[in-house]
């Protein structure tokens, strides 16, 4: 499978010949510069919560994909179904069968909304276990303990993607401990720098990393990456 970065927490996973897209906040990003929201493909669109540093495009992208499914926690499937979107309704702890592979949606702290004030239920992690590899996405969240219940309930990871950024999320620190939890060495880090509150060292950040004996891979925006 493979994992492309479109900036902030969006990334786009392909596998078993099908393109998801997580969090799609693009045309937002000042960092993003050759990422054409409207060119983009996609069968699926994963959405972790409602923030709008994680929806911005989504209904850009889902209105240029006819087809594809938007997958969410219940309260965001509500509200992009009945804005006329194709959805699929999760909640944590449960896993759904897609024909590229099974995803189990799983513990995040933080809070949800909408951009415009609405509930978006609660924040979510997925899990995703397909025959060419197990990612774990985390979205935004605190460290917490309940990552430690990822290995003892899925397949092993070969990768997970972390929030790295602080003051809204774990930073790189905790990151490392959440490695430990979900026993995953490998690391792709995401939610930094986009806004100056994010701002990391990323040198400083992959060198906590690698004394910690675990690889932190800061991928620059629209570059992509092997899984498994
Ligand atoms: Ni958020
Ligand atoms: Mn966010």
């Amino acid at each position: 499978m493979k994992l492309t970065y479109y900036g902030h927490s969006c990334f786009l996973l392909e596998t078993g010949g099908k393109r998801i897209i997580i969090d799609p906040f693009i045309s937002g990003n000042t960092l993003v510069h050759d990422i054409d929201v409207k060119k983009l493909r996609c069968d699926y669109i994963f959405v972790t919560h409602g923030h709008s540093d994680h929806v911005a495009d989504l209904e850009t992208i889902a209105g240029n994909n006819p087809e594809t499914l938007i997958v969410g926690i219940w309260e965001v499937h509500a509200h992009y179904n009945a804005k006329g979107f194709n959805t699929h309704p999760m909640n944590k702890g449960g896993w759904w069968g897609f024909d590229f592979g099974r995803v189990k949606m799983v513990t995040a702290v933080h809070s949800s909304s909408f951009p415009d004030g609405t509930y978006a239920g609660e924040p979510a992690g997925f899990v995703f276990d397909t025959p060419e590899g197990v990612v774990y996405f985390a979205g935004d969240t605190a460290l917490t303990r309940d990552m430690d219940l990822i290995p003892m309930t899925c397949p092993k990871l070969d990768l997970a993607v972390l929030p790295i950024g602080s003051n809204f999320t774990m930073d790189y620190n905790d990151a490392i401990i959440a490695s430990d939890l979900v026993r995953c060495d490998r690391v792709v880090g995401c939610h930094y720098d986009t806004f100056g509150y994010i701002k990391i060292d990323h040198k400083v950040a992959e060198d906590a990393f690698l004394a910690a004996g675990k690889e932190l891979v800061l991928l620059p925006i629209g570059s992509d990456l092997q899984v498994s």
